[in-house]
Parts: structure tokens; sequence; C-alpha cells
């Protein structure tokens, strides 16, 4: 991670009202190719509503996004992904009955010159990407249903992959694994960093925060209490961000930073 190039995603005074509640006010946040952000904040913070707005999801009243340093349109989730940005959801949406290549390939199937599915090439791919993220994988013969709740990940995580995701938007990925699976998501996280992939890591869990980010930006009320690389700050510092909106010394204040 270098900060002389563009950011990946630069998010800029976005702001967004449903009624009368500013569900994300103002909020800045941008990202580097090989970070992992983490965003923060009590329930009802605005954490999904803003990663929503990157995902097209929702379109927002105001700011902008940029990727790469240009200026993005982003108003619905084709528009999104058209820029690489995939969202890993936590219920991960894979086709249960069918195996590893089939979930890679849902929807967008490769076939041979003679309109038959083509296996063999599928299967091909599906071992090339699944060998770079996770290459103790071997079940490729199984549903996914089959699969352990890592296992599962990392084939959701193919998938974004195999459609070109350069920026990941990942959705409290570890919050249904235990100890051993959730080190296996840290593993994979270690692997797309260093292809240069950009993650959106949102989780309660600050413990699996300051493991896994980077940097960690808390919201609270909508707006951003601030910004901190995870060495510039304590967990308990962290802690009061979240609940109080005290921003410590070793984070950039935002707007919702109190005094
Ligand atoms: N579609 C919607 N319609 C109306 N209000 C909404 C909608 N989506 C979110 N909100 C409101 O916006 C605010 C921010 O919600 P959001 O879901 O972004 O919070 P969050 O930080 O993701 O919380 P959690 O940790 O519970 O997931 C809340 O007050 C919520 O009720
Ligand atoms: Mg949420």
């Amino acid at each position: 991670m270098t900060n002389t190039q563009a950011p990946l995603i630069d998010m800029e005074n976005i702001s967004i009202a449903f009624g009368g509640i500013r569900a994300v006010d103002g909020a800045s946040i941008n990202l580097y190719p090989g970070e992992v952000v983490a965003l923060l904040g009590h329930n009802g913070a605005g954490k999904s509503t803003l990663i929503k707005i990157l995902s097209g999801a929702y379109k927002r009243d105001s700011g902008t996004i940029k990727v790469n340093g240009e200026e993005a349109a982003i108003s619905n989730p084709r528009d999104a992904k058209g820029y690489g940005i995939e969202t890993i959801y936590q219920t991960l949406a894979l086709a249960d009955n069918v195996d590893t290549a089939a979930n890679l390939y849902l929807g967008r199937e490769l076939m041979t010159p003679w309109g038959t599915l083509d296996d063999v090439a599928m299967e091909h791919s599906a071992r090339e990407v699944m060998g770079r993220l996770n290459p103790r994988f071997q079940r490729f013969k199984d549903p996914v249903k089959a699969l352990s709740g890592g296992q599962r990940q990392s084939v959701a995580i193919a998938r974004a992959i195999l459609f070109n995701a350069r920026i990941l938007i990942m959705d409290e990925p570890t919050a249904a694994l235990g100890p051993q699976e959730t080190a296996q998501v840290g593993e994979l996280i270690k692997q797309l960093k260093s292809e240069g992939i950009g993650i959106f890591l949102i989780s309660h869990d600050i413990h699996d925060v300051f493991h896994l980010a980077d940097r960690v930006a808390v919201m609270k009320n909508g707006q951003v209490v601030g910004t901190a690389k995870v060495g510039d700050v304590n967990e308990d510092e962290v802690l009061g961000m979240i609940i109080l909106g005290k921003c410590p010394p070793g984070a950039i204040p935002g707007p919702g930073a109190v005094n």
C-alpha cells in the first residue's frame, strides 16, 4: 500500500436522507489498492447505507464518488460492477446444490462452439482462481452446501474475482465463523491485498478489525467520527470513537467528532 497513487475509491461528502433521517451525512472515506478499511459504528450509524451507495443499491442525494481518481457515475448495481466494485453479502448468495465451478459461472456459463456447457474450461479456471485464493481447497466435486463456512466464503470471493472485482465490500465476513475459519478468511484477505484489491470491511468485532484492517473509519449518526491507521490507535480509543464520538490524537477527525 502506498499513498503516492490515486485512491481506488474516494467518496467525498456523501449524503442521503430517508424521510427526515439523515442516514449518511457528509461522509468522506477513501480506499487505496491493497488496503483493508474497516467501517465501524453502532447499529444505525450509517455503515450499510454508505456502502450501499458505493455498490449502487441506493442513489445518493449528494456527494461524489471517484474510482482511480476519476469521477464515477454510479446509480445502480450494474454501474458499480462496471467499475469493479463487488459486494460479498453475509448470505454469500451461492447456489447450494451445485459445485464450485458452477457457482463461479452461475448466469454466465462458458459454452463450447457446439452450444453445450464447457465444463472442462469452467472447472479449469475454477481450479486456477481457487488455487490462488485458497490453495488447500480440494472439494471441487462437492455441492457448495457441503463446504465449510470459510470454504463457502472463498467461493463467493472467487466469483467476485472472476467478475474482475478490484474493490470488495465484505459485510461481517467472519460473523458466522469459528476461530479456525476466521483465520482462513484472514489468509484470503491477505491474498486479495497482495493482488492490489481494496476491501471495505463492515464488522462489529473490534478484535477482528485490528487483525484484518489497515485503517478504521468510525461512523456515528450518519457522520464520520474519524479515520485512523490501526497502528495509531488502540482498541479502547476506537471504542471511544464508536460510543462517544471522541476522536483520539492518532486519528484524523471527521465532521462527526465531538470536542
Ligand atoms: N431503506 C431505508 N429506509 C428508511 N430508513 C433507512 C433505510 N436504510 C437505512 N435507514 C436508516 O438509516 C440509518 C442508518 O442505517 P444503516 O443500516 O446504514 O446503519 P448501520 O450502521 O449499517 O447499522 P447496523 O450495524 O445495524 O447494520 C438508520 O437510522 C436506519 O434506520
Ligand atoms: Mg448495517
